[in-house]
């Protein structure tokens, strides 16, 4: 499908603005980071200002062409990827990049939602401030599909997901109008909390121009350690320690299991242990505050040294420098990069109650070995806050086409232990196209109707990201 599909006027319309992206380049607009899905689109729109997303959204509205935002595109659930399906474009923020205030006395930032994350931390950072979202596609996710998505990342345990640290957005509603509530207001109880609606929505029910996001006071002093821990329960039990002893000064707490340590150092150039010997598990322990001489490498010690006489960890390297600091987060955040090049892999991107932890991680492991014999179980993540990856990397001696044949038997063996364990089949990654069938089974009901319903409201004409999050609306 080429140009030519667009309506006349579009070209009249938008053509002249650089709106429309030249076909030769729309391929990398197709395909998803995993690899896993590759749609069509009669064209890729790069508006640049919240008037040309709504011209955008009025001539699409108008022809009943189907709208795919998109942001970084790192989506790991196909949310931001076309189908290959007949009139439809994706609409890409990427031209929105700009920081348009950062406040400092009411500790806001106003920004365009194709501003790259890794860039507002920075424009943060130049006002001697924090925005404290932080994950490993960092670089490339941008802030309107952080929000559609509700990204959690490293610093949940402390600051919230992606939805918390939002106090006002501007949205394109389906129909072209512009909702705006960009206000940077603590408290505001006016009626429905809309803005609350569009964060984790995935895009199917308006497109996020622009948000207003808190910010917090740098960081002056941090402590990390990458430790070494006996078992699943260990890695907890040292969470807690951290937890009793400050909690404010916990910025995370993620575990990783030895299978994904030893990929990690395998597959990542550069990547290598600060530890004598491989373990079975680790725990990285990062821990900040905003004021100087808060004494968190004695804290860090103390902890540590209580924790190893109770024998919860057996090694640990504290991090003497920020490039030391900046390798121990590297053994985590290139997880799912080793993962990638070490072949096919399902994730599982699940949550538990926190103290559940531990059984997840062994009860799952355990039940996907059984079902697929040879296959490595690579459980890693945000252990602070209950959401571990229990992601199962394919048997090497199976091809990847047999291994991904059976993703579902393989997501519904983790879901049977999420379930049990009272927990949810998807904690921040979203439902994306990848997980519609599981709807109806954990949010069916009221919950799925109330979801229906508001769809309907707002996208009558079905154009927003259908076959995304609500099962069948396709
Ligand atoms: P996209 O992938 O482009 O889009 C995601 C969804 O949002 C799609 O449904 C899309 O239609 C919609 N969307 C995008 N922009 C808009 C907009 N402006 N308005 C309305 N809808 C929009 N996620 C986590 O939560 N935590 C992690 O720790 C984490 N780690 C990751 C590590 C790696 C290496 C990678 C590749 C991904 C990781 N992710 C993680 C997943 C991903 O980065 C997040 O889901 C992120 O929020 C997606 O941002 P994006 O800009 O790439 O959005
Ligand atoms: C991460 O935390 O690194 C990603 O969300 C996990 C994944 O790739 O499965
Ligand atoms: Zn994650």
């Amino acid at each position: 499908m080429s140009l030519d599909s667009l309506p006349p006027d579009f070209a009249a319309i938008l053509g002249q603005s650089g709106i429309i992206a030249d076909p030769a380049d729309m391929e990398a607009y197709l395909c998803d980071w995993r690899g896993l899905w590759r749609g069509e689109a009669m064209a890729v729109l790069r508006p640049a200002s919240t008037d040309e997303v709504a011209a955008c959204v009025r001539l699409c509205a108008r022809e009943g062409i189907v709208i795919i935002p998109q942001g970084g595109n790192t989506s790991m659930v196909g949310g931001a990827t076309p189908e290959a399906k007949p009139r439809q474009v994706v609409l890409s923020l990427a031209r929105m990049n700009r920081v348009l205030e950062v406040d400092t006395a009411d500790m806001t930032m106003t920004v365009e939602a194709g501003l790259v994350l890794a860039n507002a931390q920075r424009a943060a950072e130049e006002h001697g401030a924090l925005f404290p979202l932080s994950l490993g596609a960092e670089g490339t996710a941008m802030i309107g599909g952080l929000l559609s998505t509700n990204a959690g990342g490293n610093t949940t345990v402390r600051y919230g997901n992606a939805r918390e640290l939002m106090l006002g957005l501007e949205v394109v509603l389906p129909d072209g109008s512009v909702m705006n509530g960009l206000r940077r207001l603590r408290k505001d109880n006016t009626g429905y909390a809309l803005r609350h609606l569009f964060v984790g929505a995935e895009g199917t029910l308006g497109i996020i121009t622009r948000a207003v996001l808190r910010i917090f006071p740098a960081a002056r002093e941090t402590a990390t350690a990458l430790c070494a821990v006996p078992d699943e329960d260990t890695a907890l039990a040292l969470f807690r320690r951290f937890r009793a002893a400050d909690e404010g000064a916990v910025r995370a707490f993620e575990y990783m299991s030895g299978i994904g340590m030893e990929l990690v150092t395998r597959y990542v150039e550069g990547a290598t242990l600060p530890l004598s010997e491989a373990s079975p598990h680790y725990a990285l322990v990062d821990l900040s505050a905003s004021r100087e001489g808060a004494g968190l490498r004695a804290l860090m010690e103390t902890v540590l040294e209580a924790a190893m006489e109770a024998g919860e960890v057996t090694d640990a390297a504290l991090a003497e420098s920020e490039a030391q600091r900046a390798a121990i987060w590297r053994l985590r955040e290139e997880h799912p990069e080793a993962q990638k090049r070490a072949g096919a892999s399902v994730k599982n991107d699940v949550s538990v109650p926190v103290s559940a932890v531990p059984t997840l991680i062994r009860e799952a492991s355990e039940a996907c070995r059984a079902l697929i014999p040879g296959s490595r179980p690579v459980p890693f993540g945000h252990m602070g806050d209950g959401n571990i990856h229990m992601n199962l990397q394919q048997p090497e001696a199976m091809t990847a086409e047999a291994f991904l044949a059976r993703s579902h038997d393989i997501m519904e063996t983790v879901n049977e232990v999420v379930r049990r364990l009272g927990g949810s089949f998807s904690a921040e990654h979203g439902v994306g196209r990848l997980k519609t069938d599981m709807m109806a089974e954990w949010r069916g009901g009221a919950e799925l109707a109330a979801m229906r319903a508001i769809k309907a409201a707002l996208d009558p004409k079905g154009i927003m990201n259908p076959g995304k999050v609500l099962p069948g609306d396709a």
